[in-house]
């Protein structure tokens, strides 16, 4: 079989690797063609073994070791630095095919060079946001655009040297820049915005693929580039809608941020056993999950605490999940599926907002900016702009957090001082195993 009706096979793998991956239940059947057609394509790449057989192996064996490892050892809330860091490498392997295979002007290998360069150090930039290692942000617009215009003038004039000259200075200058380009692109992003900059990144790497792809006439690298280029950017747009923002907002960021207080507002708290008691008089409890919950393991613990309502005290339990609630798309499908809720008792934001009305009690673990009504009523919030879940609506809200602190985007909730909501403060799973402890005597 030629190469080329192998690439077809491994594509075709790939693909059907995507659709599985769209539902809980066949997810580990994608897994599997998608790590069938990556095994099938390196071993045909490499017959018949060219003379760097030892350190190709030891390259692929070393890089298979790290992902097995990242892959075991990576808690499901670090995913989005992990996504990070494999979105950087992409983009780093092809800047390095660039380098190696660089002989006169070839616009493909350039194009491969520059996307590789802005996407490492984007990525770069990414994870150290996300694992909370700087968050400092560049305020002006107008700094912004014009460090983004310095770098696009500079890259275009090396370019334009490296055409006429030929000087790899040139090529090496562009690289730089274009490292440099990365830094200043991603640098202002900040708060509820990453989860897109990360899957612009991520289309980002598969762009550059497609690039090398076309300068090594590799079929392969087109393919794969394209569906991760695609499906990077699909991921972007869906986020972009649902956060009701734009590219222009999240590259040139020109709100400054909320300086509203409330900490002279007192909040109610109350205890679990009065949790329990409004919610056995409940006849329709909606559970909003949030990052909180990841971070305590609770789905579980909320399983059987819902369960127990609707089994003994006929309560109608419906689980509202927000498309940017936690950390990653899907995040909280992902751990309600876990834990075993049924499909039919999860709602998407548009179906469960006007439920809240005729609720009886919004139990809202370990969520915060997903129903920050800020985001509805001050322009100058970050999160203005995005679609919330409606809890205040709700009879009763319970916010079960450790303390009256801010979200992802660092934004007070006004909500929390709401004339019927009730702080729950403590640990998520601790909360509601409690709750549940207290409704099963
Ligand atoms: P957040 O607004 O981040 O709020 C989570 C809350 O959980 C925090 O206020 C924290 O309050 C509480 N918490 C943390 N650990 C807890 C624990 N062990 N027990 C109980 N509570 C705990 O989460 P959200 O409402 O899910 O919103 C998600 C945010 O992340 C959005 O801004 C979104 O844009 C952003 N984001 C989303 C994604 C995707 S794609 N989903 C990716 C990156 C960022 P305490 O500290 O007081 O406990």
């Amino acid at each position: 079989m030629s190469t080329t009706y192998i690439y077809l096979f491994c594509t075709i793998l790939f693909i059907v690797a995507i659709r599985y991956m769209s539902d809980t239940k066949t997810a580990i059947w994608g897994c599997i063609c998608g790590i069938i057609g990556m095994t099938i394509a390196i071993i045909s790449d490499f017959i018949p073994l060219p003379h760097e057989a030892v350190a190709l192996i030891i390259a692929l064996l070393s890089g298979a070791a790290i992902g097995i490892f990242s892959g075991l050892k990576v808690k499901i809330t670090n995913l989005p630095q992990m996504i990070a860091i494999f979105n950087g490498l992409g983009g780093g392997a092809s800047v390095c095919i660039a380098i190696g295979n660089i002989a006169g002007f070839s616009s493909a290998l350039i194009a491969g060079a520059i996307i590789g360069a802005i996407t490492l150090s984007g990525s770069a930039v990414a994870f150290g946001k996300l694992q909370g290692l700087f968050r400092k942000h560049l305020k002006s617009g107008l700094k912004i655009l014009s460090a983004n215009i310095i770098s696009l003038i500079a890259i275009a004039l090396c370019i334009v040297f490296y055409y006429y000259s030929h000087q790899p200075l040139y090529f090496r200058a562009l690289i730089i820049i274009s490292l440099f380009w990365g830094l200043v692109l991603v640098w202002p992003v900040g708060g509820a915005d990453m989860p897109i900059i990360i899957s612009i990144l991520n289309s980002l790497s598969g762009c550059a693929a497609i690039a090398i792809g076309f300068a090594q006439s590799n079929i392969l690298l087109i393919a794969v580039g394209a569906l991760v280029g695609a499906g990077g950017l699909m991921l972007a747009a869906f986020m972009l809608k649902s956060t009701n923002s734009s590219l222009v907002k999240i590259f040139i960021p020109s709100h400054p941020a909320s300086s509203s207080s409330q900490l002279n507002l007192q909040a109610r708290s109350g205890t679990p056993a009065e949790a329990a008691f409004i919610m056995e008089n409940a006849d329709k409890i909606i559970i909003v999950p949030g990052f909180g919950m990841a971070a305590a393991s609770a789905q579980h613990a909320l399983k059987t605490l819902g369960d127990l309502l609707h089994q003994k005290y006929n309560a109608k339990i419906m689980y509202a999940v927000h498309p940017v609630a936690g950390r990653m798309p899907g995040h909280m499908n992902v751990l309600l599926a876990e834990a075993d809720i049924s499909y039919d008792d999860v709602f998407s934001l548009e179906d469960i907002n006007p439920e809240f009305a005729t609720a009886d009690v919004a139990y809202v673990i370990g969520a915060n900016d997903i129903t920050n009504p800020q985001a509805k009523t001050n322009p100058h919030s970050p999160l203005y702009g995005m679609p919330i879940l409606d809890v205040a609506a709700a009879k009763t809200i319970f916010f079960v957090k450790r303390s009256l602190g801010e979200g992802y985007s660092g934004v007070e909730n006004p909500l929390f001082f709401a004339p019927n909501t009730i702080m729950l403060y403590g640990d998520a799973k601790k909360v509601t195993e409690e709750i549940t402890r207290i409704l099963e005597q």
